[in-house]
């Protein structure tokens, strides 16, 4: 598995340490607050659950999962709900936690979305950070790390289902995913 890597951006220290700083921001920020974490499946999965443990307030977790990838390297572009909330967010502070933000369209789809219910406010949470491939006006306002332009796997991102459990995250092999 670790072969198709073609070289590691941020170990697991490197990611531990910068999940610590990113909780410690959201655990002054959150105080009183009792906020909906959402957590959007698969790949937000390791970075929700890690986060958790150094979340020092109370909260709710809850998860969507939607679909904008189609066994492809590639984003189509259009977003599907597989699997709604199960808390009512109707005057509550909703935290989205993600794994990475690339285009864009997956977050703007469950910002509106949410909106829709009567959030008392909505900010999200994202481990990564693409921003060279933004099609769509929509920004986090909490990141752990940018990312150059390539294909990212580990720390709960996939390709094809596969990589999700490597602890670190890591570019990979343009030969994985072009053959
Ligand atoms: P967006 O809607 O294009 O912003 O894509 C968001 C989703 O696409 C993320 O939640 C990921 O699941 C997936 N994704 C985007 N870029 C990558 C990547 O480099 N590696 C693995 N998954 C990715
Ligand atoms: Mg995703």
């Amino acid at each position: 598995m670790n072969n198709d890597v073609e070289k590691v951006l941020y170990t697991q220290d490197q990611v531990n340490q910068r999940l610590d700083e990113l909780a410690n921001t959201l655990t002054e920020k959150y105080q009183g607050e009792f906020p909906v974490l959402v957590s959007v499946m698969t790949g937000a999965m390791i970075f929700t659950s890690e986060m958790m443990k150094r979340l020092n307030f109370k909260l709710n977790v809850d998860y969507v999962d939607v679909s904008s990838y189609e066994e492809s390297s590639e984003s189509t572009g259009k977003v599907k709900l597989i699997q709604d909330l199960s808390h009512d967010i109707k005057d509550r502070p909703v935290l989205i936690m993600e794994d990475i933000i690339d285009t864009g369209h997956t977050l703007k789809y469950l910002v509106a979305l949410f909106a829709n219910r009567g959030e008392k406010s909505i900010e999200i949470c994202s481990l990564l950070d693409k921003p060279d491939r933004r099609e769509v006006d929509v920004e986090a306002d909490y990141v752990g790390f940018k990312v150059p332009n390539e294909f990212i796997v580990g720390y709960g991102l996939d390709f094809d289902g596969l990589y999700r459990n490597l602890p670190y995250v890591g570019v990979l092999k343009r030969s994985v995913y072009e053959k």
